[in-house]
């Protein structure tokens, strides 16, 4: 019965967020390769996390991803009851602009009646025009910004997938797929032991900044990701909060 099945999936989270060394993990019924709708689910649980822990004030970092922006389409107006400011983590990291971490954060924003601020940044840029980018005093104020972040919330994705979903080159292709990495998060690539192989060049939150969130949630779900989740998460800040499906915490919580 339903009771039943909370109580068992509670039961796994402790486990997981144990597993992990986490702070907590959320699992949410279903499997989201399966059923797409579940992703939803993730969202929706998402926002109950964030309702709980919201300070009076909250500058909120939001990465891209279709995952992130199922939680945006979830968030109720009432979050917006305590400020939040909606940033993007980093600049741009694919191409669809649906499922940019702008768009996303601006949708956030306007789910909750709140204010964003968006940060154009080009895609994968030459380390030249990083070096210059970086030193625009624009850049670095909305860096600043960024890096100041209560909140973090973002994505995790299959290696290959993210690495296919960017237009990536033929010899980064090859430096991922031999460097055998497994998971993708922020445009770092894992391999299973959590190793970096690969990082794209984009401004904004790095990994060692994570450390500085009150807290960092992760949504990311389907068994298809559960060697990503697992790569990623040894390398994820203990603060990081977990929302997750049980089609991916079954596969998490054996191996
Ligand atoms: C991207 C994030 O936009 O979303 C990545 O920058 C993450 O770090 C990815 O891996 C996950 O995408 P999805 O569509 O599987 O939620």
């Amino acid at each position: 019965g339903v009771m039943s099945d909370i109580t068992g999936l509670s039961k796994l989270e402790q486990q997981l967020q144990n597993k992990l060394g986490i702070t907590k993990a959320i699992i949410v019924p279903g499997d989201s390769d399966q059923s797409p709708w579940i992703k939803r689910e993730l969202g929706k649980a998402c926002a109950v996390c964030m309702k709980n822990r919201l300070k009076a004030e909250n500058i909120i970092a939001v990465t891209g991803g279709s995952t992130i922006a199922a939680v945006a389409e979830m968030l109720p107006p009432e979050l917006g009851e305590k400020k939040l400011l909606f940033v993007p983590a980093r600049g741009g990291l694919g191409h669809d602009v649906n499922n940019q971490a702008s768009t996303i954060s601006a949708i956030m924003a306007s789910k909750t009646n709140s204010q964003h601020q968006v940060f154009y940044v080009p895609d994968q840029v030459s380390s030249e025009i990083y070096e210059s980018f970086i030193k625009e005093p624009m850049v670095i104020e909305m860096l600043s910004l960024i890096k100041s972040a209560d909140i973090v919330l973002h994505g995790i994705g299959d290696a290959i997938t993210m690495a296919e979903r960017r237009s990536t080159s033929p010899e980064v292709m090859d430096k991922i797929i031999k460097g055998n990495a497994v998971g993708e998060a922020f445009g770092y690539y894992f391999n299973e032991d959590g190793e970096i192989v690969h990082k794209v060049q984009t401004i904004g939150i790095q990994l060692t900044d994570l450390n500085e969130a009150d807290f960092v949630i992760a949504v990311a779900g389907g068994a298809s990701k559960a060697k990503a989740i697992r790569a990623y998460m040894k390398q994820a800040p203990e603060s990081t909060i977990l929302v997750t499906d049980e089609g991916a915490a079954r596969i998490l919580i054996r191996g």
